[in-house]
This record gives C-alpha cells, structure tokens and sequence, in this order.
C-alpha cells in the first residue's frame, strides 16, 4: 500500500480547525503536523487550503440490496456515498428479504465485501417474532437491532407490545427505532381519502404522517427504554416537540440519543408544493418552525447525529398518485454539500457538522479507530472545496434511481475527493475503482 501525504489541509477534527499536513501509511494516519514534507511518501496530494474532514458515517442508508436492485444495490448507492464524502455507512433490513436474521445478515456482509466502496455494517431487523435472532447477533459486527415502530417502506411493522418488550429488554446492542403510531396514520388517511380519494394533495403528508403520530410513538420508545434501560437511539426525529424527550448531556454519557436526517434539516413543508412526492418521506417532513428547533437541538446537544436516511425510489414510483408513491429520498451524494450550506449561512459550524455526522456516530456505536483525523486511525476523509458552488443536476447523480432532490439547487461547497482506508476512492467527479470498503468492528 502507497504511503500517501495531504499537504496544506484545513483539517476540521476535535473542534479544532487548523492548517496540517497528513502521512497516511498503510490505510491508517500516520502522522498530522505542521510541516510533513520531508517525510517520505508515494503520493502527494496538495490540499491547497481545502478543508479535510474525517468522512462522514452515515447510521442510516437504505442499499435495497437484495431483492430491490432497481432502486439501488450496495455497489451503486456506495459509490454515490463516496462522491458525497460518506466513508462508512450502516444499512437498513427492509430489503427483500428482509434481513432478520443471522443468513441475511451474513448475505449482505458477503455482498458488501466484494461491491461496498465505503465501509459498511448492516442493522438486524425486529419482528414480532424473532427475539431469538437478536439476543444471538454478534455485537462486534452488527451495528444495531432496527425496530419499525411505525410502518413504513416494507412490512416490518413491530406492533406487538410485548415482542416490545422483550426487544428492549434482551437486545445484546443498541436498538434504533423509526417512530410513527401507525393506529394514528390510519386514522388520518382514512379522514383524508374520504375527501380527496386516491389523489391527496402532497402538502397533506404532514397531517397525515402527523406531529402526533410522531410523538406518540418517540415518547413510547424512550419510555419503554428508561424502563428497561435500554441503548436507544430514535431515528429520524421531524418535530419540536419530540426534542423535549431528549437531554442535551454528553453523547457519550446518554443511554437514549437521537438521529435527525439532512433533508429535514433542509427542506420544510413548504416546499411539498414544488417538489410533490419527490420530498415525500416517512416522517414526513414537517414545518419551518420544526426545522428551526432540530437545528436548535443539533447545535444544544439533544440531537447527537446527522443521518442521510438514503432511501431511493424510481421516478416512475415516485411519480405515482399520493397513497401509491413510496416514502424515500436518494441523499448520499448530496447530504454533505447541503448542510454545508448551513455552515454558510451561519447556522452550524463547521466542527459541531463534523461531530455530529462523524466523531458522535463513532462513539457512540463504539466504532474502532473511525470517526477521527488521529494517528493511529484509519485514514477515511473527505476534502471538501467550501467555495466551489455547484448547481445540483441529474447528469451527475450516481444513485441508481437517476434523480436528486436537490436538482436545481447551488450549493456553495463541492466534495473534491473522498479517502477510505487510505486509498482514492473519489476523485475529479469520478468514482475509483476497486470498491475498498472493509466491515466496520465495533468495540462493545
Ligand atoms: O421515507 C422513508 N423511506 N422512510 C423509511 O422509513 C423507509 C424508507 C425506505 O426504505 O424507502
């Protein structure tokens, strides 16, 4: 393996922003100091100012491999990844099969092995009925038990309360829960078809994906996990009022933690009337002012990650009438550039976006030697060109779906080139080949 150096990098780590140099020798950081270039190295690479940045690790993507490869497969959703300056990611059971069990499981490792450019770990799903599999997963290789408290894309729904129960009290790891009262989206679909039918306006997804069905379901998992003591990590939070369920203590010290996805950040529901179901997601996005207080509870410490929730669809699906449209964005490539535009436009800094999309995730998944610029570490980073604007098109998009949501937007910042385990995995808008993701360890 080369011995690589990046000289003259903004390097953002630790909440610290400094100017370095970094060797990287086989695959891990060798060495981070003002003035490395004596050092002998194969590559040099001059980061000419740009900022460096540990790469994202992305808690929660949707690949769709197997069995929905028309959306998206491993090899083709982490190689938008990477463009995007996501290095490792962790991925959701609701393919077909779903992966419920220790074979999938296994079956999507050995995919990934041979096709994943970024470095990956796959979350068990519940069921009503499979406690067995989840008290016997191996918690040194399984990021996480997936829990569908609220029905979403595939049929994972776990509606029973004491499967419940016994997922919060015997899981071995970390339990992730999509939370929605799916009774209450019911009921306001029924409310809702009755006066439009099939067509329902998309400005309505919030009422009928309601704030209520939200909180109603978050405020059962927390409660269900203080009981038990359970490690919870609520996924995807959209509303004001859930950030009350959350405390703003140190990441590390938190049994409970919570997850908010860059499009909620981004968009509001005022925009359902300009994109339609291509924003439709599960939750749904909500209001500005709930916008405003995720952003709120990223930057006071109650939200301690920022996801992407890649969840591609076809157009052709999404261009189905509303109740036939399916929930889910592609967001990987894109994710990155559109909360730098937060930091552009005063809302975050840089640091608080490293730490929420890279340092927090590692800790708290208990990741080894990932998240961090620090010698010692596997090199995993994304240098990213703050001022290089960039108009969002399709010609560009890698996803297999062949489409953004974030098509006619400009974005300030350009991911330049991405690093995963010490190798050029993205470069000059190019994805390199071979694919060089490894499985992520975690220390538990
Ligand atoms: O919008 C969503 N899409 N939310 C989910 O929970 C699932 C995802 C998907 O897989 O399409």
């Amino acid at each position: 393996m080369t011995r690589m150096l990046i000289i003259n990098a903004m390097i953002v780590n630790d909440f610290e922003v400094f100017d370095a140099d970094v060797l990287i020798r086989e695959g891990r950081i060798n060495a981070i100091g003002r003035d490395l270039r004596a050092r002998p190295s194969d590559v040099v690479i001059d980061a000419q100012g740009k900022a460096l940045l540990p790469g994202l690790i992305d808690d929660q993507v949707h690949f769709r491999e197997p069995g929905l490869t028309h959306k998206g497969d491993i090899g083709s959703e982490s190689r938008a990844a990477v463009a995007g300056g996501i290095t490792s990611f962790m991925e959701m059971p609701n393919t077909q099969p779903t992966t419920t069990d220790h074979d999938a499981l296994e079956e999507k490792r050995a995919i990934a092995s041979r096709t994943a450019h970024a470095n990956y770990a796959f979350y068990l799903g519940a069921t009503n009925t499979n406690i067995a599999s989840i008290k016997a997963l191996d918690p040194h290789k399984t990021c996480g038990v997936k829990v569908f408290m609220g029905a979403s894309t595939g049929d994972m729904l776990v509606d029973d309360p004491r499967a419940l129960e016994e997922i919060f009290t015997a899981s071995p790891i970390l339990v992730a829960t999509h939370c929605e009262d799916t009774p209450t989206i019911i009921a306001n679909e029924t409310r809702f078809r009755k006066q439009f039918g099939n067509d329902v306006p998309m400005r309505h997804h919030a009422d009928i994906r309601s704030r209520e069905a939200c909180l109603k379901s978050s405020s059962l998992a927390v409660n269900l996990a203080k009981r038990h003591g359970t490690r919870l990590h609520v996924l995807h939070l959209t509303t004001a009022e859930e950030m009350a369920l959350f405390s703003n203590a140190p990441t590390d010290s938190k049994s409970i933690t919570a997850e908010v996805c860059a499009h909620h950040l981004f968009f509001n529901a005022s925009d359902y009337d300009t994109h339609g179901t291509r924003i439709k997601c599960n939750p749904a996005i909500k209001s500005e002012v709930d916008r405003q207080a995720l952003l709120q509870a990223v930057q006071d410490g109650r939200i301690d990650v920022i996801a992407t929730d890649h969840a591609p669809h076809t157009l052709a699906e999404k261009q189905r009438p509303y109740f036939q449209a399916p929930s889910g964005l592609p967001l990987v490539q894109d994710a990155l550039p559109a909360l730098l535009e937060h930091y552009h436009r005063g809302d975050l800094t840089l640091p608080l976006i490293v730490e929420k999309t890279s340092h927090a995730v590692a800790r708290l998944f208990n990741l080894r030697d990932r998240g961090y610029i620090r010698e010692g570490y596997w090199a995993d980073l994304v240098l990213v060109n703050l001022d290089q604007p960039r108009i969002v098109n399709k010609e560009t998009v890698l996803a297999r779906c062949g489409w953004s949501p974030f098509e006619g937007y400009r974005f300030q910042s350009t991911v330049d080139m991405t690093i995963v385990n010490g190798h050029i995995v993205y470069q000059n808008g190019q994805v390199v080949d071979p694919p060089r993701g490894l499985p992520l360890e975690f220390n538990r």
